[in-house]
């Protein structure tokens, strides 16, 4: 069997730096061929027979939901597992609990705090485990991003994204998806917010001169160019913050005044959960150049040609 026949079978999806770009760019072919059958009500039943478990340690409502209807769409059966009601609360190791749910299901998905127990899941399990948010990525939402940013500018290569404010789990997905797409990212953060080190050097890597790996302390200067004002809370799940950090993530809001310093044809984009007023305006997320809606609507397609990828 070729390559591309084979997909993803049997592989994890920890990381945006987990695949290759042709890899890429065939999920992001199929969720666009789901998206379509969906509408046109010709869906095949392609996960048929096959079980996932999603495994949430995090409160969540998009990931949650656009992965139950995304199986339950493709003819499969999911299981939402909350880990205090299962024996992990009491001590079995994350390796065992993998290992034993691989005899009953075909794919995993975890919201996590550490990267490591998602690794570690991976590690115990025969079946493949799908990153569904750590403290350090968040793969399947840039996924749909691409996804998105495809759908509204017709490619990926040549187009600019800005992030700004956090560099949270959400920058850190979107540096590797970026870079590993060609596009240039240029990440707007204050000191001592930035994204994590390795990650922004596995980017570099990713990039090979073919595009733009930044982060900088001036909003205008990412802006700049741009295609794609993207951002994400400023606080997220897990953490907490002073009032003094909030008042030095100000000038990264995502406000209508930034929006204009874009391109003309510049989008908002935010993976949702937001905090109106706090990092994007209510004018932003509800003007007509906001993609947040599509983004989130995009989840399940993206997710469904993942996991009939990695599930053969
Ligand atoms: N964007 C995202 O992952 O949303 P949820 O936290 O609602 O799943
Ligand atoms: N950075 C956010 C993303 C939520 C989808 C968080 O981790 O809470």
């Amino acid at each position: 069997m070729d390559v591309k026949a084979r997909g993803l079978r049997g592989r994890d999806f920890l990381s945006m730096s987990d695949i290759t770009l042709s890899e890429l760019d065939q999920l992001l072919d199929r969720a666009d061929e789901l998206k379509r059958d969906h509408r046109a009500g010709r869906l095949r039943q392609s996960l048929r027979g096959k079980g996932v478990g999603l495994i949430f340690r995090k409160p969540s409502t998009r990931t949650r939901l656009s992965f139950e209807m995304g199986v339950f769409l493709l003819g499969g059966h999911s299981a939402v597992l909350n880990p205090s009601e299962m024996q992990l609360g009491r001590g079995e190791t994350v390796e065992d609990t993998g290992r034993v749910l691989s005899r009953y299901l075909d794919a995993l998905m975890i919201r996590t705090f550490e990267q490591e127990e998602a690794e570690r899941l991976a590690h115990g399990a025969e079946i493949p485990v799908i990153n569904g948010l750590t403290d350090l990525e968040h793969p399947c939402q840039v996924l749909a991003d691409l996804q998105t940013v495809r759908e509204r500018f017709g490619g990926l290569q040549g187009i600019k994204l800005a992030y700004l404010g956090d560099g949270n789990n959400v920058a850190n997905s979107l540096l590797l998806g970026c870079a590993l797409a060609g596009m240039d990212i240029s990440v707007a953060c204050p000191p001592g917010s930035e994204p994590d080190e390795g990650i922004l050097k596995r980017a570099r890597g990713l990039a090979r001169g073919r595009c733009k790996v930044e982060v900088t302390a001036d909003p205008r200067r990412a802006v700049k160019g741009s295609h794609v004002l993207y951002t994400d809370v400023w606080v997220s799940m897990g953490q907490s913050k002073t009032a003094g950090y909030r008042r030095k993530m100000r000038p990264y809001q995502l406000n209508d005044e930034l929006l204009s310093a874009a391109l003309p044809e510049a989008v908002a984009m935010h993976c949702l959960p937001a905090h109106r007023g706090e990092e994007i305006t209510d004018e932003v997320l509800d003007g007509e150049r906001s993609a947040v809606w599509d983004q989130a609507e995009n989840r399940m397609y993206a997710q469904m040609a993942l996991m009939e990828s990695l599930m053969g």
